[in-house]
């Protein structure tokens, strides 16, 4: 498969709402995850985590650390931090 782009954490953090996209990090991964943001089972709160890192609140909401969690994420990638 072809490698993805890598971004810069300014780069990410220019994605931070739905009008600008909503870009998460996650283990040094960068995701798009616009469309999944009106499927979360845990609503708005997503939107905590735009145009930074998830980890500070998957710790918090251990709720994330399942494989069903991760495989969601996975299809979301668009690029190395
Ligand atoms: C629940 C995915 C980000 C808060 C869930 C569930 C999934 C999910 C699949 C249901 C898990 C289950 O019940 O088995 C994601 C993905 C995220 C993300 C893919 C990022 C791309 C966040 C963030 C927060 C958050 C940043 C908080 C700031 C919650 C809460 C629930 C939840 C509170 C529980 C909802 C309930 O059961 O009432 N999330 N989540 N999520 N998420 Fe997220």
């Amino acid at each position: 498969e072809p490698a993805l782009p890598v971004f810069s954490q300014a780069e990410v953090s220019k994605h931070g709402s739905l009008e600008a996209g909503v870009w998460v990090t996650f283990r040094g991964g960068v995701y798009d995850i616009t469309e999944f943001v009106a499927m979360h089972p845990g609503g708005d709160k997503i939107l905590l985590a735009a145009g930074g890192a998830l980890e500070p609140f998957w710790a918090l909401y251990a709720v994330h650390s399942q494989d069903h969690v991760l495989d969601i994420l996975s299809e979301y990638k668009v690029g190395e931090l």
